[in-house]
């Protein structure tokens, strides 16, 4: 193996190559992190069709990262390792992921994540609560009779991305379309998921489309959403440039959906797979908020964010060139014994489950946050109060990929009504 002459660690073979998505193909590879934590936490993971990257897997380490964008930039490259193993291949769709807030570094990303901030502001976000409650209990009413559903496709899934149409203020009659895209895109990232990964080609097209003319609809008649924030933005008398509108609108549909819904499907796996927690948070819902939390830390929904050297430092010890690529692994940060006492147990009386990195730290500190929160917490206060004894059977599908951590199914049983 040829490494760069400014690795200085010794490859330690044995430890998976974590752009291999087969690693990933039954949940997140905890073992090969465990391993990279304690033997080479500062891993230069090699590339077939590209450089090579930094694999960062302490808590320390990728706090410390997050919260330095001045040397470790988003700009330079985007947040994903490459385009290539994200299946995305369509230049104006490249164009949108390099405009987006997530790519943006500051000064321009403090402009920027200032005009969307108000929206995302606690007192905003509450309005949302009684409507995230009855969607969640129509979901709930439609799986009842049945005492068996899918619990990704028929209850995790709508949820999100009700809650994202809502915000955006995409009208009832284009929701569908909504989740046809989302789940399209769904198909670039793990061809399994479609019987073809053609049937994502377009899907970007299709959402800049959209956007495009919701935005025109927004200009001429402002409403009290996010998107009429965005399509009348001026930054010294300019328009936003409309890569960065097209990116906000895709960001949006991807950052908020699958994220929260795979957060809030990994939560009921771990509350089957440890059913005392399960009783525990039955017998005692005010632990529902730090059990959320749990669920964030323990499913760590986004298994990475990708940044870029602005010059030549180090991390650890170990030198990094400018332009070296950095992956941030929270998948495996979050299971930091350093940080977390016994990781692998998911306990929702965690004292400092809080203090996970799901949401990242720092500079770009997912903006959804509370939105996210929100829609987990209603979802298991209403599922213990209509099916408490619900559990998965076991058979789940996983999402095939390095970055979103997933299921595609999930079946669960439970007292029919
Ligand atoms: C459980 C659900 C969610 C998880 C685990 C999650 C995770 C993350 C992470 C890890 C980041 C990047 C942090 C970094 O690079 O330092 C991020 C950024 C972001 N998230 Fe979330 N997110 C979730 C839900 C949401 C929701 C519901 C929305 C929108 C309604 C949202 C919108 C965004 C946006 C716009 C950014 C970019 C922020 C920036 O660049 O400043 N996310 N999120």
């Amino acid at each position: 193996m040829n490494l760069p002459n400014h690795v200085t660690h010794r490859y330690p073979l044995g430890i998976s190559d974590l752009n291999n998505l087969d690693l990933f193909s039954a949940g997140q590879p905890h073992d090969a992190f465990r391993r990279l934590r304690e033997e080479a936490p500062v891993f230069w993971n090699p590339e077939a069709n590209g450089p090579g990257f930094w694999a960062i897997t302490r808590y320390a380490d990728v706090a410390q990262i997050s919260k330095n964008p001045r040397l470790f930039s988003n700009a330079l490259g985007g947040h994903y390792i490459s385009y290539d193993s994200m299946g995305i291949t369509d230049p104006e769709a490249q164009n949108a992921f390099l405009h987006m807030l997530l790519a943006m570094d500051p000064p321009e990303h403090n402009v920027h994540r200032r005009l969307i901030a108000p929206a995302f502001n606690p007192g905003i976000v509450r309005k949302f609560e009684e409507g995230i409650r009855r969607k969640v209990r129509e979901l709930l009413d439609a799986v009842a009779p049945h005492g068996v559903c899918d619990f990704v496709t028929d209850i995790a899934t709508p949820l999100p991305l009700w809650t994202l149409s809502e915000l955006l203020g995409v009208p009832e009659a284009d929701r569908q379309d909504i989740i046809k895209w989302s789940n399209e895109a769904l198909a670039l990232l793990d061809p399994d998921y479609f019987a073809s990964p053609e049937v994502g080609q377009h899907v970007f097209e299709k959402m800049f489309g959209y956007g495009k003319r919701i935005m025109a609809l927004r200009r001429e008649h402002p409403l009290d959403d996010l998107t009429s924030v965005m399509a009348n933005t001026r930054i010294e008398g300019e328009a936003l440039p409309q890569a960065t509108l097209d990116g906000f609108f895709v960001l949006m549909i991807l950052a908020g959906n699958e994220t929260t819904r795979n957060t809030i499907a990994g939560g009921m796996r771990a509350l089957t797979e440890f059913p005392e927690q399960w009783r525990l948070l039955r017998e005692d819902p005010a632990l529902i908020p730090n059990a959320v939390e749990e669920m964030l830390r323990y499913v760590s929904a986004i298994i990475y964010m990708r940044r870029t050297a602005t010059e030549d430092t180090e991390i650890s010890g170990q030198k990094i060139r400018k332009n070296d690529k950095v992956v941030m692994w929270y998948g495996a940060a979050n299971f930091d014994p350093e940080i977390f006492q016994n990781p692998y147990d998911f306990d929702i009386t965690r004292s400092n489950a809080r203090d996970h990195l799901a949401f990242g730290i720092g500079q770009h500190f997912c903006i959804g946050s509370q939105v996210a929160r929100m829609q987990i917490r209603i979802m298991f206060e209403e599922l213990i109060a209509r099916f408490p004894d619900m559990q998965a059977t076991g058979e789940y599908r996983y999402l095939r990929s390095n970055h979103l951590s997933g299921m595609k199914s999930m079946p669960v049983v439970f007292s029919a009504e």
